[in-house]
């Protein structure tokens, strides 16, 4: 038995209970056995959930990069570690085999240092999902500079907050990017960012879409004449295990966004492992993951997991339905893609459009199938099933978040059984716990309750940018001892967990994580709003959508409200991105409120959500009065 590489149920009870009674032992010998380290640690795992600190093989040296890259050269150098697949189909795919990549990486980590970027530098990534951007996340990596790659569908505004919070020195970009049949200027809005960014001293421009874009002396550098410079061999800088990787921003429940800080070590340790158990990872496997870089899952299940383990990694440029919506089965039979990884709502779209779109292409290559990002739903977790894997290929539902780096609940496919709708078993390693409102822990089964974990895991994020006490307050003073994930679960009569959703202020749309403070931040500027409360709506392809109850000043009275609806929308996407915009918005001549002044967002939710039998007790209100307004005015 391995156990690094788990196949069978029993062996999953097996080293999951190895793994929770002894965990140093246990990552010791994963660590050891399967990484490429400088200089062993001194000590596996010491923390205190209290202050909070965790670390992982501290003293530990090692360079992510020779783990993902040059480690492979000698065995599998000619293998392709990843295959680019444009946005637009006529044009060729690109193979990238571990000798180019390695070639490339360091060519990029050259010029990064040639433009003056230091080990600990932060490096603002802002680009679409092509070769480059993976290959940049590595050039910082190899250097340790540390990379905050912000999706390039957030606006000009929200790229500014991100690049000035983490004191970002360069900002990598393109001239602009493919989008279905659109382009995207996105090196306007990096322009547009950094008017209000000082710390940023040069920005690279990659090549993709060839328009005129404006390019700032002295500022703005095109990439490919310094990458053709470059010499192709860059030695990799020693970093420490719990050296910060790369900080990635998520919203939280205020304004503004959190940027998680990851480790090296820990996290480079737990994405290798949790890859090659969740999906697994056989050396001649295509893997497919259709997440942007621009997420978590981006980058520790299109590069930094994967390529740890020697695979092949597929990144797609483009859009499901573009040119129509049979384009991810077309790259599956193209690529003969063995592990398909995607979200919730991209399985809804395109089971929305039938199944004529599939049924075109030959899937027989598909082994396993994956699903992340938010609940699914029991209609679609069948229809994945019965036409995409055609009842062969289990389904792994699985459930973890920014923070958490890596996996935490998931099946271990032809191991685990797989149930619709729960994301079943915690992985290795991994202790949650499901708490009652009194904070105290729930034992048993049958029972719900919110997720928190007991105990850390390697790849947990170490804090907030810049602000640590944020990181204490959001996810250890909930519960004692506890990390709090945010989520609510309920645990079945065998153990397994199913995710029902957050049970704090944010709201997962399409996928994405949105917090309702920043889109009622944006829509409050607008200046008719006096005040706005945002709640989430069942959707049949986005799982919520957003429902926003404004109200307005004085001023703003007797305006016609489409103009106003578009207003805020506007303003929305210019804030943060369209991806946060509103589905419905209900004007509204008040919120109700307690009596001390927080917005009721129960009451908002259920109105939205069309389900006004049971509000609960409403008298206890500051204004009572404006809930059965709400009601009749509802949309
Ligand atoms: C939140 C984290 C982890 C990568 C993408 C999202 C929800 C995530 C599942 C799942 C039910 C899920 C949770 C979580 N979520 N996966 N399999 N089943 N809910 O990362 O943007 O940090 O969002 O996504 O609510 O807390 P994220």
């Amino acid at each position: 038995m391995s156990n690094y590489h788990i196949k069978h149920l029993e062996e999953y009870y097996q080293v999951y209970r190895k793994s929770v009674r002894n965990p140093e032992v246990f990552w010791e010998e994963i660590a050891e056995e399967h990484f490429m380290w400088r200089k062993k640690w001194d000590n596996v795992l010491s923390w205190d959930f209290t202050k909070p600190e965790v670390k992982w093989f501290e003293g530990g040296q090692l360079n992510i990069t020779e783990n993902c890259i040059d480690r492979h050269l000698h065995i599998r150098g000619d293998k392709t570690a990843i295959i680019f697949e444009p946005n637009n189909p006529e044009e060729e795919a690109q193979h990238i085999s571990y000798h180019d990549l390695h070639e490339k990486v360091c060519r990029f980590a050259n010029v990064l240092k040639e433009q003056g970027i230091q080990k600990g530098d932060r490096v603002c990534i802002y680009l679409p999902m092509i070769p480059e951007l993976a290959i940049s996340v590595l050039a910082c990596a190899r250097i340790g500079a540390i990379h905050s790659v912000v999706f390039a569908g957030f606006s000009s505004t929200a790229l500014s907050t991100r690049i000035n919070d983490a004191t970002c020195k360069m900002v990598i970009t393109s001239d602009g990017s493919y989008r279905g049949a659109k382009t995207i200027d996105l090196k306007g809005i990096v322009d547009e960012a950094l008017k209000d960014c000082t710390c940023v001293e040069s920005v690279l421009v990659a090549k993709r879409i060839n328009t005129e874009i404006h390019m700032e002396k002295g500022r703005d550098h095109w990439l490919q004449p310094l990458l053709d410079e470059a010499y192709t061999d860059c030695v990799p800088e020693i970093m420490n295990a719990e050296d910060p990787l790369f900080i990635l921003y998520t919203s939280g429940s205020t304004g503004k966004p959190k940027g998680m800080v990851h480790s090296t070590a820990g996290y480079m340790v737990y994405t290798a492992y949790t890859f090659k158990n969740v999906f697994q990872y056989l050396e001649n496997d295509v893997y497919w993951c259709t997440a942007d870089i621009g997420w978590i899952t981006g980058h520790s299940y299109i590069v930094y997991g994967p390529l740890c383990n020697g695979a092949t990694t597929v990144m797609f440029e483009g859009v499901p339905s573009y040119p129509d919506y049979g384009r991810f089965w077309e790259i599956v039979e193209k690529h003969k893609v063995n592990q398909f990884y995607t979200a919730p709502t991209a399985i809804r779209a395109l089971a929305k459009e039938g199944v004529e779109h599939l049924e075109k292409y030959d899937l027989s290559s598909i082994k396993v199938l994956g699903t992340v990002g938010e609940p699914i739903n029991e209609e679609a977790w069948h229809w994945y099933d019965d036409n995409v894997g055609k009842r062969k290929a289990p389904i792994v539902d699985t459930w973890w978040q920014t923070e958490t780096g890596g996996m935490m609940i998931t099946p271990i496919p032809f191991a685990t059984p797989t149930k619709p709708t729960y994301a079943t078993l915690p992985f290795i390693g991994i202790q949650p716990a499901l708490m009652d409102e009194n904070g105290h822990e729930i034992k048993g089964n049958q029972v719900d309750g919110r997720l928190c974990i007991k105990f850390p895991w390697p790849s947990m994020a170490r804090t907030i940018w810049g602000n640590h006490q944020r990181y204490k307050d959001t996810y250890f003073s909930a519960y004692e001892n506890k990390y709090f994930t945010g989520d609510g679960a309920l645990r079945d009569e065998v153990g397994y967990y199913r995710i029902t959703g957050r049970v704090d202020d944010v709201i997962i749309v399409s996928g994405h994580n949105l917090g309702t403070a920043p889109i009622e931040d944006a829509i409050n500027e607008h200046p008719a709003v006096a005040e706005s409360a945002i709640v989430g709506f069942p959707h049949d392809i986005k799982g919520n959508a957003l429902y926003g109850y404004v109200t307005l000043k004085e001023s703003g009275e007797g305006r016609n409200h489409d103009n106003l609806r578009k207003e805020i929308n506007q303003i929305i996407t210019e804030q943060i991105g369209p991806i946060a915009k509103l589905d419905k918005v209900q004007f509204t001549n008040g919120l109700p409120k307690t009596r001390s002044g927080k917005i009721m967002r129960r009451i908002l939710r259920k109105i939205a959500g069309k389900d006004i039998s049971n509000l609960g007790d409403t008298s206890t209100l500051l204004n009572p009065e404006v809930v059965q307004d709400i009601i009749d005015n509802a949309l």
